[in-house]
């Protein structure tokens, strides 16, 4: 017996104008917890997509218990225990959850006729070995994005998984569930089977992975023992760039008040909130999941209907509940969850930028100006580095990180007067991180309001000139994020 479970030897698998990847190597032991790192559209699902049979490498092979394989079926895949977890769990909301557990195994044993009492005792096992507790005949539609990553693990363990792979599986949790999910990884490797787990974020990788493999651009940059991994090796790895993090000191002198918001209030959801915002400044709204902020950032842009007070852009009340007056009086919203809520993914990249910006660019005659729409176009593409051979491909075909710049891009083209943020960097690598941060200060720097609105703490102590704390649907602290560090900020949060 081979000392890994996996080797995938030089595989390289180019698409129309990209090379995805470039002769990577990455193996695994039995048992092992792996992580996989590396920027947006490094080539980390691609790679999974092979050892997984949905696509097929152009050259190289893979090992999997000492078996040599120039390519790999999905039922082969399957078969030998190979499971992966993607971000959208491939699972179907209107059936049940043991709808949901019994469809594959039915269906790779090629049988038409469910068994439906032997269908529920290995379910019930598969619950029990994470000891996860769930109504089996309730709808997959109506669970949390945590617990249908708890029934796609279930689901890979009826299969008798030696390997689970994750795609990024943290993006969409929160900070608890985020723990409940290590819990279960540990769980899993003491029953033998082997993680996978790709994340670009630090922390995790530290935490939970014993080795570790980084790609960058296609190319296989360094794996080794995590014990031997810092943040600074860590960041250079992934990015071939060195860091400072420089705190952001607001250069705009002076700037007139845009944004004024008094009492607001959500009912049930937050009160009480006022607070002012000047070109220049970057303001940083933190707080746990249930503190209000995601209503607060909904109520600002109009989304939400508030129920209490009032917001006043450049000096004048604007309508509630209503985008369109929000968008009319200058401000820009960039959703939390980019992906669903932000893009048009069959759409074209450049359309997807310019399509908030056609009134602007129709002009007069409602004829679209096609010089000023490319140059617009590329000059976005350029400034946010958005890795593509040509924007007139489908956005669809960019990698997460770069779906999210895009979305980015469609905002910042608005220019609008304030630009609200949920999240801004929720799922984006170290280097892009960096980016967006830069190009958010630059905008500060040029007279843009901007709020952020996080839980990543560096990140708003890092990019804010001012910081509110929520807690319970209240703002109940204000600090200076310049003299203030991440525990007294957590302290105020928890
Ligand atoms: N079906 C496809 N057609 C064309 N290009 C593709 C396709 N799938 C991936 N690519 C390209 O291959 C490269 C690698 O993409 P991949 O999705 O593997 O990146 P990733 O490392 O998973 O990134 P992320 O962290 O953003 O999810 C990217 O340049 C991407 O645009
Ligand atoms: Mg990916």
């Amino acid at each position: 017996m081979s000392e890994y479970l996996l080797k995938a030897v030089d595989i390289s698998k180019a698409f129309v104008g990209v090379q995805a990847l470039d002769a990577v190597s990455l193996d695994i032991r039995p048992g092992e917890i792996h992580c996989l790192a590396g920027e947006n559209g490094c080539g980390k699902s691609t790679l999974i997509k092979i050892i997984s049979g949905v696509y097929q490498q152009d050259a190289g092979y893979i090992e999997f218990n000492g078996k040599r394989f120039t390519r790999i079926t999905p039922l082969e895949a399957i078969a030998m225990g190979i499971q992966v977890i993607y971000q959208d769990f491939s699972i179907f909301p209107n059936l049940t959850v043991m709808e949901n557990l019994a469809f594959n195994t039915e269906l790779a044993a090629g049988r038409r006729l469910v068994n439906k009492r032997r269908m529920r005792t290995v379910a019930e096992e598969a619950l029990s070995k994470i000891n996860f507790d769930i109504e089996l005949d309730r709808l997959v539609g109506s669970l949390s994005v945590a617990e249908k990553q708890m029934v796609a693990i279930c689901r890979a363990l009826m299969f008798d998984a030696k390997l689970i792979i994750m795609d990024e599986p943290t993006t969409a949790l929160t900070r608890k569930e985020v723990r409940a999910l290590f819990e279960i990884i540990l769980k899993l490797k003491e029953q033998g089977i082997a993680i996978l787990f790709v994340s670009h974020k630090l922390n995790e990788v530290f935490e939970i992975s014993e080795r570790f493999t980084i790609f960058r651009s296609g190319k296989h940059i360094v794996s080794g023992n995590t014990s031997e991994l810092d943040d600074r090796k860590f960041s250079y790895y992934m990015t071939g760039r060195e860091f400072d993090a420089e705190p952001f000191r607001p250069r705009y002198e002076g700037g007139e008040c845009v944004l004024e918001v008094e009492n607001l209030a959500i009912e049930g959801a937050f009160e009480d909130v006022s607070f002012r915002l000047c070109r220049g400044e970057i303001l940083g709204i933190t707080g746990l999941l249930d503190s209000g902020r995601s209503e607060l950032a909904l109520a600002l842009f109009g989304l939400r209907r508030s129920t209490g007070g009032r917001i006043l852009v450049k000096g004048k009340e604007i309508a509630m509940g209503s985008p369109r007056d929000a968008i009319e009086a200058g401000i820009g919203y960039v959703p939390e969850d980019r992906l669903s809520e932000g893009l048009f993914l069959p759409r074209s990249i450049a359309d997807n930028i310019v399509i908030s910006e056609i009134d602007r660019l129709t002009g007069a005659l409602s004829v679209l100006d096609f010089r000023r729409y490319r140059q617009e176009v590329e000059d976005w593409v350029r400034a946010l580095s958005i890795a593509t051979p040509d924007p007139e491909n489908a956005c669809s075909t960019l990698s997460g990180g770069n779906q999210q710049r895009v979305v980015l891009a469609k905002w910042l083209a608005c220019k609008p007067d304030v630009l609200v943020l949920n999240g801004p960097t929720v799922g984006v690598d170290i280097g892009s991180k960096h980016d967006i941060h830069r190009i958010l200060q630059r905008l500060a720097n040029e007279g843009m309001a901007v709020i952020i609105i996080s839980d990543d703490l560096p990140e708003v102590l890092q990019n804010c000139s001012h910081l509110l704390i929520m807690k319970d649907g209240r703002i109940v602290a204000r600090p200076d994020p310049g003299s203030t560090d991440e525990n007294t900020v957590l302290s105020h949060m928890l």
